[in-house]
């Protein structure tokens, strides 16, 4: 018996180690030093993580809500990536100032841009509090007391906490709620724009290349983080200074070789590499097709008109990039998990799983777990598919998402105050301005015709939106919803707001469009989302279970918790890979690469002529690679996510080698498995991103605020 037992450990430790997976927990990273030094890092998990002294840790930034930064020098100096900075560069652009296309350089630091609402935040400390959150919980209670002893646990550790700190206290589950955790966070509210380069470079490739190797894109952006005199958080005042960092990062101008050791160090936000065999398949096969045909659909016509029209590309050039980015990269799971055998190395697991289960019987505890994960994701499969549906074909029918601004107003009676019918007809008038400066009705209609026939092909009547079953033409549905509906016009729009009255509601309530958005939205509020809940709920439990299961049956390996938009250390190889039989990918590109793109008639690939005049004449200055070329980006084997865009990538003395800011689309499916072999994380070069500040720019000065080693 023993030994079977421990023959079924091998095979399963064996299969499942995948080097270069995990997403560590920076507090506990003393567990990963050996591996990270034997791999070749030169610094020690305490020069990464501290709370005793400066470490790498106080350099690095949560950015905004979604990406992550890192502080560059004593003032506050931060980079991130274009694409994160992007709506705050927009945000001041205009067509006088149009920082998206020509870049923006504050040349002092007068000239540096505030931006009301964006916060960066600090990770001063966390502490593991598992035991004293679930001091009070037992097996036997039911999953709704466990939750609520649990909150009242939380609720009473972050109070004691903020009697005696000034940072923000929050508790996260780690390893699907067998553990928490307790972090101390500093945020900072005067964030200013320093620079960015133009499009061209910090979106070069554009959606064409996104989540492709090999990649040229120029993916930065600068801020400063501004304090009060005393190094505190403030909000806006031109009183502020720059903050100065307990900790900024070094940047090597060095470059990395194939095979050497990288880590990054960020904000992952989600990942789910515990999830069943079953749950895999679910997404792979059922779930992410739908989203993918019915986005691939609507990209379709987009682009058609988006051709035709110089206009209508600018105004849907960010909803297509919106759609396409997880169409694209859900297609690439798909692909990756098949390809790769995914469903069946979890399905191998499992079994291995239930013969530890069997042979080790007083574990009873998991017996049947995975079973009742079969069941529980075959009732939840088609409220998921209604989900999809309604989430990709439903609400990306333009005039409906948008007359569901409007539900509010539709619900206003007499006794509402008029105080607030103001604020909401002012907001609405913004909404209208905005909505109509980017819609173009025939792609709309198109989009309607299509989805709303998709939907009555493929989806059951009791798994579609009431309104849908009393359609018998869509074409001729699809007509007279735009010719009877006010939200089709802006000028009807702004009419019917001038001359609002809360006892003329008729013609809202009676509005096709708005009929349409409530349809949706009753059938998600009353049929989908209370199926789902429970069975999420339970599906929830049978997780926790297995994960404990997990690390009860392998209690040698390390395990890491998935991403939860708490800072890890992730790391692996600066490497190329082989992605398909016959292709081998070098790790690395350079400028030579954006020359053999360039392309002036294709929007993605054109090249500014300043940046050609600096290819040409070979003028990288001490940027350049020791081959001789400029490198632009690289790849490498580190488990990233969404959420870490923007994150650096360290060498092993722990300086700045790069930006991460994408994955290749082959390994996207590292989300639900992580393979090393063919999982890559994409960064720019830093010394791309410090040869277009300094030569392209001639914002030298920034440069010079940084601490290089040459
Ligand atoms: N794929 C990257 C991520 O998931 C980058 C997205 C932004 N870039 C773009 N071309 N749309 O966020
Ligand atoms: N591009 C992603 C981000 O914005 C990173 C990724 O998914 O690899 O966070």
């Amino acid at each position: 018996m023993k030994k079977l037992h421990l023959l079924i450990v091998f095979l399963i430790t064996s299969m499942m180690a995948f080097a270069g997976e995990g997403m560590w927990i920076p507090m506990l990273l003393q567990y990963n030093e050996k591996e990270m030094q034997e791999m070749g890092m030169r610094i020690t998990a305490d020069d990464i993580y501290s709370i005793n002294h400066s470490s790498l840790k106080d350099a690095i930034v949560l950015f905004g809500g979604g990406c992550t930064g890192e502080i560059v020098s004593d003032y506050g100096l931060l980079l991130t990536n274009h694409h994160c900075g992007y709506d705050w560069i927009q945000k001041h652009s205009s067509v006088e100032h149009d920082y998206l296309t020509d870049g923006f350089w504050a040349m002092d630091r007068s000239q540096e841009l505030p931006c009301p609402g964006l916060s960066v935040t600090i990770l001063r400390e966390m502490r593991d509090v598992t035991k004293q959150v679930l001091q009070h919980v037992t097996d036997e209670m039911s999953e709704e007391k466990r939750q609520a002893t649990i909150d009242q646990s939380i609720k009473e550790i972050v109070a004691e906490m903020e009697k005696s700190t000034k940072y923000k206290v929050s508790i996260k589950p780690f390893f699907l709620g067998n553990e928490y955790y307790l972090l101390l966070n500093e945020v900072f509210t005067d964030v200013r724009l320093v620079g960015c380069p133009p499009s061209n470079i910090g979106k070069f490739g554009g959606d064409t290349d996104n989540w492709v190797w090999p990649r040229h894109t120029g993916d930065f952006s600068v801020f400063r983080v501004y304090a009060d005199k005393d190094g505190h958080p403030a909000n806006y005042s031109v009183d502020n200074v720059p903050y100065k960092p307990a900790k900024h990062l070094d940047i090597s101008l060095k470059g990395a070789e194939e095979g050497d050791f990288a880590f990054v160090f960020g904000y992952p936000a989600r990942t789910n590499e515990y999830l069943p065999a079953v749950a895999v398949d679910q997404e792979a096969n059922v779930i992410d097709p739908i989203a993918v045909r019915l986005r691939g659909e609507i990209l379709d016509i987009y682009n058609k008109y988006q051709e035709q029209d110089k206009k209508v590309r600018i105004q849907y050039a960010s909803k297509h990039a919106g759609l396409g980015n997880g169409w694209k990269k859900w297609m690439g799971v798909t692909e990756g998990i098949n390809h790769f055998h995914g469903v069946e190395k979890k399905r191998y697991y499992e079994e291995a799983f239930e013969k530890w289960c069997y042979v080790t019987f007083q574990r009873s505890f998991y017996f049947n777990l995975l079973q009742q994960f079969e069941e529980k994701y075959k009732e939840l499969e088609p409220y998921r598919v209604a989900y999809t549906y309604l989430s990709n074909a439903g609400l990306n029918i333009e005039i409906i998402d948008f007359a569901g601004n409007f539900n509010k107003l539709s619900q206003v009676t007499a006794d509402t105050p008029q105080e607030d019918v103001d604020k909401m007809i002012a907001s609405l008038r913004k909404a209208t301005q905005a909505f109509f400066k980017d819609y173009y009705q025939p792609i709309d209609e198109e989009v309607a015709r299509t989805m709303l026939s998709e939907y009555l092909e493929n989806q059951p009547a009791d798994f579609r939106p009431s309104f849908l079953n009393e359609i018998k033409d869509v074409d001729a549905y699809v007509e007279q919803l735009f010719k009877k509906s006010i939200f089709a016009s802006e000028e009807q729009v702004n009419d019917f707001l001038d001359h609002f009255k809360p006892n003329k509601l008729k013609k809202l309530q009676k509005d096709p469009a708005l009929q349409a958005y409530q349809s949706m939205i009753g059938f998600y509020r009353e049929e989908v989302n209370p199926k789902m809940g429970p069975i999420n709920k339970e599906i929830d439990r049978l997780q926790r279970l297995y994960m404990k299961g997990q690390m009860q049956m392998e209690p040698e390996k390390r395990f890491s918790p998935d991403a939860n938009f708490t800072l890890r250390v992730t790391y692996g190889k600066v490497e190329g890979f082989k992605p398909q039989d016959g292709k081998n990918y070098r790790h690395f590109t350079t400028l030579d690469g954006i020359m053999e793109k360039e392309n002036p008639d294709i929007y993605d690939y054109v090249v500014e002529p300043r940046l050609k005049e600096l290819y040409n004449n070979k003028d990288y200055g001490r940027y350049a690679d020791k081959d001789g070329t400029m490198h632009v980006a690289f790849t490498a084997s580190v488990h990233t996510t969404g959420g870490n865009s923007g994150s650096p990538i360290l060498n092993a003395d722990g300086q700045l080698l790069g930006l991460n800011f994408d994955r290749c689309w082959e390994g996207t499916m590292s989300d639900l498995i992580y393979d090393s072999a063919i999982c890559r994380n994409i960064s720019v070069d830093i010394r791309y991103v410090l040869f277009i500040m300094d030569k392209f720019a001639g914002a030298r000065h920034l440069v010079d605020e940084m601490t290089i080693v040459e």
